[in-house]
């Protein structure tokens, strides 16, 4: 089935890099009858999925809470899967998120308390991005919706995150956006699995909240194709998980220099840790060192060559967070890739705060004095299904302290590490030969500073939340 593209956020097929200056505002509203003029007024500016915009986009995205305050009826309100309902600091979803300790939503800045939507907004350079904020902040004033927490970001050197490793390299692919049948090795996705209205792995339509049809009174939905009593409320919209991670870079790069006795060793832990040397070279092919014309590559497998980790170690990042061929739960190298593929997800992050040194090569982050400037990540992802993807990753391979028959180990990068009476999370072991080593007290390496589950709606959807009665 083809894309409806006029009708799907731009976000959801493009990242905006040429577009370097971006915000994330998060906001609360105060009337609902002003709230949905203001949406009225903005839909018109929401960049879609057929524009390439040289200038600035802006995409928009609500919580449950602010849905629920714009009086969307009960039917549909019922209708959002139960983890965007509950929200991501919600009780139930702390212990599934492993949010506890120094992750519990009491200590975050932001998302322990209610919002009810966000705004995106990127540029081409600061001057249009403090225009655009200008005309924005005049249109909420104007309708008394209440700027909560401004998130600034800030794109870093040669794609970049902050401990200094290339990111946003390994990307599912969304095979109806492919114009030509896709290189023989290559993993495809079904858009269900990343755009609602679409079949999914499963070849069912993702799930997604819809109005019964009685309730579209201005007939703006598309029909469910399963169901013809329900309009299509999900249809090209999706759930977006944002969460701000603080990343403590001199904490990181200090356990590395403690932990080994030159520069070259700590710069390999770190990479064993990741999966990936700074460069994005996979250690998975190139295990003794960087290979920069490996730096983008994707196209690799643990099962073959590397079921013992003794390349990229079982509890590295990338191999927790997508085990490709290898889960050590699967019988084959099918069975395998088949369940990581049901854990995908469109990642979409932007760094922000100052980066430690410009180049943000890790020797000199080694060298630097520390400071006391925040920086992080905002991990934004993009699901239909918010428990089978991102909860899943997060909670079975990401936190889960015996994840491919490990002991103590959660994610070494993203992981809440700690210790109760009864097991801890806090090492990281690295296979070796004749014997593996085990790397212990790991502190946390990033915290989590806030954080919302969203819905970002296709354009009737938004034109439906703004004028339904
Ligand atoms: C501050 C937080 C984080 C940092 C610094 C970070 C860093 C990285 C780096 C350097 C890569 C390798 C580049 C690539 O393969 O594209 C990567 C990949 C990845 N990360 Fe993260 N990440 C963070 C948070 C998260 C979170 C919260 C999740 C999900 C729960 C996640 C999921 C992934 C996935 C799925 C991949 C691709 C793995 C693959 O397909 O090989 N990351 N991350």
């Amino acid at each position: 089935m083809e894309l409806e593209k006029e009708d799907i956020q731009g976000l959801m097929v493009r990242g905006h890099g040429n577009l370097t200056s971006a915000r994330f505002l998060l906001y609360n509203c105060t009337k609902p009858d002003a709230t949905c003029d203001f949406l009225k007024e903005i839909t018109p500016l929401i960049t879609h999925a057929e524009e390439k915009p040289e200038d600035e986009a802006i995409h928009i995205a609500f919580t449950y809470d602010g849905l629920a305050f714009l009086n969307l009826p009960e039917p549909v309100l019922n209708s959002f899967c139960r983890e965007f309902k509950d929200g991501m600091s919600a009780e139930q979803r702390r212990s599934v998120l492993g949010d506890i300790g120094e992750n519990d939503p009491e200590n975050w800045i932001w998302g322990h308390d209610s919002i009810h939507f966000l705004l995106m907004v990127y540029a081409k350079d600061q001057v249009q991005l403090d225009k655009s904020m200008l005309r924005i902040k005049e249109q909420t004033d104007r309708c008394g919706i209440q700027l909560i927490h401004t998130l600034p970001t800030g794109l870093l050197q040669h794609q970049k995150e902050h401990f200094g490793f290339r990111d946003d390299i390994s990307r599912p692919v969304i095979r109806e956006l492919l114009k030509e049948a896709p290189p023989k090795d290559s993993t495809t996705f079904p858009a269900g699995e990343f755009i609602m209205g679409y079949k999914n792995l499963y070849d069912e339509y993702a799930p997604a909240p819809y109005v019964p049809h009685e309730l579209d009174k201005n007939g703006l939905l598309p029909f469910h194709p399963d169901y013809p009593e329900r309009k299509d409320l999900g249809k090209n919209g999706t759930y977006l998980i944002f969460r701000q991670m603080q990343q403590n870079v001199h904490s990181f790069w200090n356990y590395m220099k403690e932990q080994t006795d030159e520069k070259a060793a700590a710069i390999k832990l770190a990479s064993k840790m990741v999966g990936r040397w700074p460069d994005g070279s996979p250690l998975a092919l190139c295990p003794m060192q960087p290979d920069p014309t490996l730096s983008e590559s994707n196209n690799f497998g643990f099962w073959d060559d590397d079921q013992a980790g003794l390349k990229c170690p079982m509890g590295a990042h990338i191999r927790r967070t997508n085990p490709r061929d290898h889960l050590v739960t699967e019988k084959s190298k099918i069975d395998s890739s088949e369940m990581a593929a049901k854990h995908q997800m469109l990642r979409k992050g932007r760094p922000y705060g100052p980066p430690v040194t410009p180049e943000l090569d890790p020797n000199d982050i080694m060298d630097s004095s520390e400071d006391e400037q925040e920086r992080g990540l905002h991990f934004i992802a993009m699901v239909t299904d918010i428990r089978r993807q991102f909860e899943f990753v997060q909670n079975n391979w990401v936190s889960f302290h015996k994840f491919g028959g490990l002991e103590n180990d959660a994610d070494p990068i993203i992981g809440n590490h700690y210790q109760t009476e009864h097991y801890r999370t806090n090492e990281f072991s690295e296979p070796n030969y004749p014997i593996r080593k085990k790397y212990t007290n790991l502190p946390n390496f990033t915290l989590i500073k806030g954080g919302a589950y969203f819905f970002f709606p296709g354009i009737k959807a938004l034109q439906y939340i703004s004028s339904h009665d």
